[in-house]
């Protein structure tokens, strides 16, 4: 097993809350073990076209607070050919850049293990994505801030709600997942949440506005964007005025303000843990990765198992939306 002397280091896909703290736990780490890194900016469109620096103890300093990404990050086209990913490997290289850690979601994933598939150089990935749809690992980084970010958003909402006796229908982020809509349902006190992984979610809040309590006057209905099979949050609001024409229904998209903002303790502590452990993890020669934590514990998982789109609901979860909005 080669010695690991030069780590290049970025951040790909959408942003996450909590990945300043990751580049700073493995460009702090590297050195403590004498290893250098090489910062790639924009994510593989900056690896094909050369925008490597070296990093030090300062470029990382007084980043652990702060959201987006120092490195910045982007979605590349190119990197998904055999030709761009030539290119990229040509240019770190050049660099001399042994091994990489990549921080993104399942797309930053895809790309590494074809990278690493493709080229003989050691590549780990650390769960950079407020989605958490990833395999291998409990949380991923960016998470906790984005649902707490939700659930001070729908609490003003709420303020509205109360005072017109309105419904508000809020949509949050989740490309494909409904793990934010889930968690912010039941720390808002939602009536419904209406996810891809639920098929009865129309159902049950036309069931809930038909038959259920009459003297509530206000609701909170939190709809996961993406393919919901009832369409996204304008459709369902259109169909719920459509049904019920007497609630002064609302739609409100939360959107990129989910993505911002100042990590939670939880992201940072979670970022500091898998950055560390990854620098580690190279060092005793580890590949084709993802660095998690399952059950407050170190994990490791093979890339192509991590982007498997975890599509596991906790039914209780569900159970408990439905219980406590009674
Ligand atoms: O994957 C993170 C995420 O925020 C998803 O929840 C969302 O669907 C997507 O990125 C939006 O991406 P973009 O900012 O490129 O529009």
């Amino acid at each position: 097993m080669a010695q690991i002397k030069n780590i290049g280091l970025f951040t790909s896909g959408g942003d996450a809350p909590g990945m300043n703290s990751a580049i700073r736990a493995v460009v702090r780490a590297a050195l403590y073990y004498d290893i250098n890194v090489t910062g790639i900016r924009r994510g593989y469109e900056g690896m094909i076209n050369g925008d490597l620096f070296q990093m030090d103890r300062k470029s990382v300093s007084n980043i652990i607070q702060r959201g987006g990404t120092i490195l910045k990050t982007a979605r590349s086209e190119s990197f998904r050919t055999k030709q761009g990913r030539q290119l990229a490997y040509d240019q770190l290289k050049k660099f001399n850049v042994d091994a990489l850690i990549a921080i993104g979601g399942d797309g930053t994933f895809r790309g590494a293990k074809a990278f690493g598939d493709q080229f003989d150089i050691p590549v780990l990935g650390l769960p950079g994505t407020i989605d958490n749809d990833l395999m291998g690992t409990d949380f991923t980084i960016g998470y906790d801030t984005a649902i707490n970010t939700v659930i001070n958003a729908v609490d003003k909402i709420r303020d509205t709600a109360e005072s017109h006796d309105r419904l508000f229908i809020v949509e949050v982020m989740g490309r494909d997942s409904g793990k934010i809509a889930l968690r912010t349902g039941i720390a808002s006190g939602a009536e419904n949440i209406i996810i891809p992984e639920s098929k009865t979610g129309l159902t049950n809040l036309f069931d809930r506005l038909e038959h259920g309590r009459k003297d509530k006057t206000s609701r909170i209905v939190i709809v996961a964007e993406g393919e919901n099979e009832e369409g996204g949050a304008f459709e369902i609001g259109r169909r719920v005025k459509e049904k019920f024409p007497h609630y002064d229904t609302r739609v409100s998209i939360l959107g990129h303000i989910q993505r911002g903002g100042k990590p939670t303790c939880m992201d940072r502590v979670l970022a500091s843990r898998v950055g560390v452990a990854a620098v580690e993890a190279l060092m005793a020669g580890y590949k084709g990765q993802m660095v998690g934590v399952i059950n407050n514990k170190i994990a490791y998982t093979p890339f192509e198992h991590a982007i498997k789109h975890s599509t596991d609901i906790d039914p209780n979860l569900l159970k408990i939306v439905e219980m406590l909005s009674l």
